[in-house]
């Protein structure tokens, strides 16, 4: 996830309206950042890595010249954090400049074709292939314009991009796939932005590009296009009335919300796998002797569902051990055969940081799944996955957990296909299954809101609950419990349905929530039972269950109905629910889900 910006005006030099559109940005991204101008037939580029202010203390983007300028925040995806990775990107020439946010999947293709026609690269980006394309293609005497929409049509993957040129000085080319993007219309200025925040205090009139769409933006004129055809498409344009602080979380009250609403993205992101970084983690865990997973909060629960992703899939064993007793545990790695696998959003952890790095010493093969770009952890380690989810502001983890869930199970699908515990038809299914899973996930949060928000209603009176799951469910509840503990302050225990009747239950008297995290998998009929006991001693059964488990539904008090899907794949949707439950259980209690109490975002003591 980054942030874009491009600003054309009659009004004079734009450099400093860049910046500050890009500070308001920065929520989308901060590891580098970038603006380029144009004055006098000459692009003139700022960007380094680092914050925007820090950049700009250093560099200044105010003195940049021009009335027409494009600027971007990037939160790395291709390449760690440096000045060469860091956008606006130009072509050989330095007279075309391109800013993006969005992923280029054909890029290592693209720069090979190019290469070969004689393009030179100077950084690790997939952005840069857009910029050479656009060179490629104007060469054959084409408009910009149609020279960025013919290099759009051979790039596959998402993008937003802000596209200006030495040679028509007087446009900015913007497009989308994806990503998103609007148009700000002005006085006598106009504007695209990945977002609305960017652009309020210069205007409240807005054209949200659609997928495929293309637009010419000059100070006083707008003429969009569909990328594919060329055709012109008329839009209507729309008035925000959103403050400043609510345009920065998307019209959402809080972060938290927000991410919640963005797992649909982070996911289709996510899924847009580094394919050589999946197959190096495949073929480690296939020849490992030991598989570890090691990581903290909710990130342990995701490692808690990869020990069912790989045992039920793969037949593989493993140990998913909480950080901070990993020392305790680790016996050491006799064989040299160990594979210890970290997951991380932030990637600086002190404790997944420490237990990473004794298993390294120790000469374990240390593999980590990191949210963070150029994070400690993806330093430490021997081969990095990257979630896809962009920036996490909400403390409590909601869009990094279902993308590491995402990854984890890719992981376990291949590694199941390679050593044939799967056949190539459910192979086939689970990939299918997680390419609809953004769409179902959106489906998950358009139908059960309004009823989880209900519910909370009544839990925010409660004061304790349990959340109680078998086999793969046991994360997803462990991982209910946590959100509902560390937003709302409800006293919630998340605990295996099966062990529950050897002491959790001792506590239900009449009125007890006891939320059921129940999908129709091998643990189904086991699970009825245990739904059964407690409603027996008059708990308030809450089931989180799929629409043909009618033995479950008929002794619920409360039915949230979800998707049917694979059954490693179940904690994506099932989660959903619970993390809406605990942010509006938080709300009604009063509290701020954004900033819970006692807690931090990166906990870097151990
Ligand atoms: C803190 C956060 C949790 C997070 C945990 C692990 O406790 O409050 O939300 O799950 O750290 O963080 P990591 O960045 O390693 O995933």
């Amino acid at each position: 996830m980054c942030g874009i910006i491009g600003i054309i005006s009659t009004n004079g030099n734009v450099s400093r309206m860049l910046r500050e559109s890009l500070k308001r940005l920065e929520y989308r991204g901060y590891d580098s950042a970038g603006i380029a101008t144009i004055a006098n037939g000459i692009i003139f580029v700022k960007k380094d890595k680092g914050k925007i202010d820090e950049i700009h203390r250093m560099l200044n983007f105010d003195s940049l010249p021009g009335n027409i300028g494009i600027g971007h925040t990037r939160w790395a995806t291709h390449g760690q954090p440096s000045r060469e990775n860091a956008h606006p990107h130009l072509d050989c020439s330095g007279m075309i400049a391109v800013v993006h946010n969005g992923i280029i999947e054909n890029y290592l293709e693209l720069r090979e074709e190019l290469s070969k026609l004689g393009h030179t690269f100077r950084s690790e980006t997939d952005t840069e292939v857009i910029p050479h394309l656009i060179e490629e293609f104007l060469k054959s005497n084409k408009s910009l314009e149609e020279a960025v929409r013919q290099a759009l049509l051979k790039v596959k993957g998402s993008f937003a991009i802000a596209v200006i040129s030495s040679k028509e000085p007087d446009k900015i080319i913007c497009a989308r796939k994806e990503s998103p993007l609007l148009i700000g219309i002005g006085n006598s200025q106009m504007f695209c932005a990945s977002d609305i925040p960017a652009i309020l205090p210069y205007t409240r009139n807005i054209i949200v590009l659609d997928d495929m769409e293309m637009a010419v933006l000059t100070p006083n004129s707008v003429t969009i296009r569909r990328i594919d055809t060329g055709e012109i498409v008329n839009k209507d344009i729309i008035q925000v009335s959103w403050s400043p602080e609510e345009a920065e979380k998307g019209g959402f009250p809080h972060f938290m919300l927000k991410e919640i609403h963005e797992q649909p993205r982070a996911i289709r992101d996510t899924l847009r796998v580094d394919e050589k970084a999946l197959e190096i983690f495949v073929q480690k865990i296939l020849t490992a002797d030991k598989i570890y997973f090691v990581a903290a909060g909710t990130s342990y629960h995701a490692a808690l569902a990869a020990k069912y992703m790989l045992a039920k899939l793969a037949g593989l064993g493993s140990d998913a051990i909480i950080a901070s007793e990993f020392e305790e545990q680790f016996p050491g790695d006799s064989s040299g055969d160990s594979v210890l696998i970290a997951i991380s959003q932030s990637g600086e952890t002190a404790d997944t940081l420490v237990a990473s790095r004794i298993a390294k010493n120790a000469g374990v093969c240390v593999l980590a799944i990191v949210n963070v770009v150029g994070s400690s952890l993806t330093r430490l380690a021997d081969h990095v996955l990257y979630t896809r989810a962009g920036p996490e502001i909400g403390v409590a983890a909601t869009k990094t957990f279902t993308t590491q869930l995402t990854l984890l199970s890719m992981i376990a699908a291949k590694a199941a296909r390679e050593n044939g515990m799967i056949d190539l038809d459910e192979y086939i299914r689970l990939n299918t299954e997680l390419n609809e899973m953004p769409r179902k996930v959106r489906d998950v949060i358009e139908r059960i809101e309004i009823k989880v928000k209900q519910l909370s209603k009544h839990l925010a009176n409660c004061r304790n609950a349990f959340y109680l799951g078998r086999g793969i469910s046991t994360a997803t509840a462990l991982e209910g419990a946590l959100k509902m503990k560390e937003i709302a302050y409800i006293h919630a225990e998340g605990y295996p349905a099966g062990e529950s009747k050897h002491g959790p239950i001792a506590l239900v008297e009449p009125g007890f929530p006891c939320i059921f995290v129940a999908p129709p998998d091998s643990t189904y009929h086991s699970i009825i039972g245990n739904v059964t006991e407690m409603k027996a001693r008059g708990a308030e059964i809450i089931v989180l269950t799929s629409k043909s488990c009618d033995d479950v539904i008929k002794n619920a008090n409360t039915a949230l109905i979800l998707p049917e899907v694979h059954p490693i794949l179940s904690p994506i949707p099932y989660i959903v629910p619970l993390q809406l439950l605990a942010y509006y259980t938080a709300v009604e209690r009063g509290y701020d889900p954004d900033r819970p109490r006692n807690l931090a975002k990166s906990v870097t003591v151990q």
